[in-house]
């Protein structure tokens, strides 16, 4: 298998960036498709952090080439400090970063207009990562964009951004009652941007085809997760990309019929960040226990998870909606204390029964979830590396998982580290 799609399977966070890393050892490119510097993926080995907002997980790899495809929204400001924290921690991308020249990039009027509409919005608010990323996708579709090629020519940009800005300017002043932006600041501003961006652009759906030629390996990346995908989410509480499987296809500009398989990223529980339902969430003491334990709080904005049980509603959505041959179960060691876990399997409102995820964000709102509850293994699991050595009730747990989901288990994850990780071998 060569060309691998790795996605979130719940609502982001599951521990993509964890399983990217190792499995960037065995490819050669590794995509980012879609999303922005809204996502925090973190790699940790040795004694090393790193979070990965924009730049693909696998450029920890010295020799792996990484590549933002056009799906993807780049801040050349976020950009230019992922850049300069690699290269504090000795990580160089020069050479081996290629940023297509049809991504789209977020101006300061997006930023501006993100924290504009969530505070309007008050108790309705998404709870955004308020990085500008809606409000470019926004413009993307509404064809108010400028992308990284429209910014390498001059006389392009200069006059998309004119048209552009006045009309922003228009909606600042006459409907939020706030300041006009300055043409020319942010003009100079992305002026110095172009330069620093000019080494990596490329049409980078042509590096793939040609690395697809000559038979090399592509990993996407997926960020945030399939109910934070715009389409197949908890709508209107997600995020304004695809972040399922087919985000991939659309945002690095590859056919489908290049991919060979799709893996899934689950936690072994679930989390959200940000508002929108959660039928699984947890009462408040297990929400403290497992935020605790797992160390639940946004690699981006620093912000406390909602915690909650599996739910088997979700990822049987997942499975179907990516085409999920096989996943990855994270953080099995942060139930290590508990009793008695819980699966939900399906939904109940108003006498009716769930068992396919709802679109209907009053059922998902309201919703009893029927569980079915399973011995924990009372047993720390973080120095497990062989599948035979995990407890037998893990054993049943993630059987369990396989069946309600139809698919397979092929990596289980008990620790944040590379070494914490078994491949499961059948
Ligand atoms: P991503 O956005 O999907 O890449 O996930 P994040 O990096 O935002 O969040 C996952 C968090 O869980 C990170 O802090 C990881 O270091 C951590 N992590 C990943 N796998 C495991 C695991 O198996 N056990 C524990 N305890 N932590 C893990
Ligand atoms: P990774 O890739 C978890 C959530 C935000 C908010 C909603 C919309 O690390 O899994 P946005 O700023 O995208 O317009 O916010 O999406 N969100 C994420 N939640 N993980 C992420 O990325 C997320 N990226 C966005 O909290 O609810
Ligand atoms: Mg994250």
């Amino acid at each position: 298998m060569s060309n691998i799609i790795l996605i979130g399977a719940q609502w982001g966070d599951e521990g993509k960036g964890k399983i990217i890393d190792l499995l960037a050892e065995r490819s050669d490119i590794i995509v980012r498709y879609q999303g922005g510097n809204n996502a925090g993926h973190t790699v940790k080995f040795e004694d090393k952090k790193f979070v990965l907002h924009l730049i693909p997980s696998g450029i920890l790899h010295a020799k792996k080439v990484c590549v933002i495809g056009n799906g993807v929204v780049i801040d050349p400001k976020a950009l230019e400090d992922e850049i300069a924290m690699l290269k504090a921690k000795s990580v160089n991308v020069r050479g081996r970063l290629f940023i297509s020249d049809q991504a789209h990039i977020i101006f300061p009027y997006h930023l501006l207009i993100d924290e504009l509409l969530e505070s309007a919005k008050g108790s309705g608010k998404i709870g955004t990562t308020k990085k500008g990323i809606g409000p470019c996708y926004a413009d993307k579709v509404a064809r108010r964009g400028i992308r990284v090629v429209d910014l390498m020519n001059d006389k392009v940009f200069k006059s998309r951004l004119k048209f552009i800005l006045d009309e922003k300017n228009l909606l600042l002043n006459k409907i939020f009652r706030t300041k006009s932006l300055s043409f020319q600041s942010i003009y100079r501003e992305y002026q110095r941007y172009r330069s620093f961006l000019k080494p990596f652009v490329c049409n980078t759906s042509v590096l793939l085809d040609e690395a697809y030629k000559k038979r090399k390996k592509v990993l996407f990346e997926g960020a945030q997760g399939t109910l934070l995908d715009v389409d197949h989410g908890t709508y209107p509480y997600v995020t304004s990309s695809n972040a399922s499987a087919g985000g991939a296809i659309t945002g690095a500009g590859v056919s489908p019929a290049r991919i060979d398989k799709v893996i899934g990223v689950v936690k072994a529980y679930t989390t959200r960040v940000g508002e929108g339902p959660f039928p699984t969430e947890f009462s408040p003491k297990l929400m403290e226990h497992v935020r605790t334990r797992g160390e639940e709080f946004g690699a981006t904005t620093g912000r406390p998870r909602r915690c909650g049980w599996f739910d088997a509603v979700i990822g049987r959505h997942a499975v179907r909606i990516n085409g999920l041959g096989e996943l990855a179960v994270m953080k099995l060691d942060v139930l290590d204390e508990l009793s008695e876990i819980k699966i939900c399997t399906a939904y109940r409102y108003k006498g009716k029964t769930y068992k396919h995820f709802p679109a209907d964000i009053e059922v998902l709102e309201n919703c009893t979830p029927v569980y079915e509850t399973h011995p924990g293994w009372k047993t720390p699991l973080d120095h497990i590396h062989r599948f035979q050595d995990l407890p037998k009730n893990v054993k049943k747990y993630l059987k369990r998982l396989e069946r309600l989901l139809e698919t397979k288990v092929s990596i289980v994850s008990v620790g944040s580290k590379r070494i914490q990780t078994i491949f499961v071998k059948r």
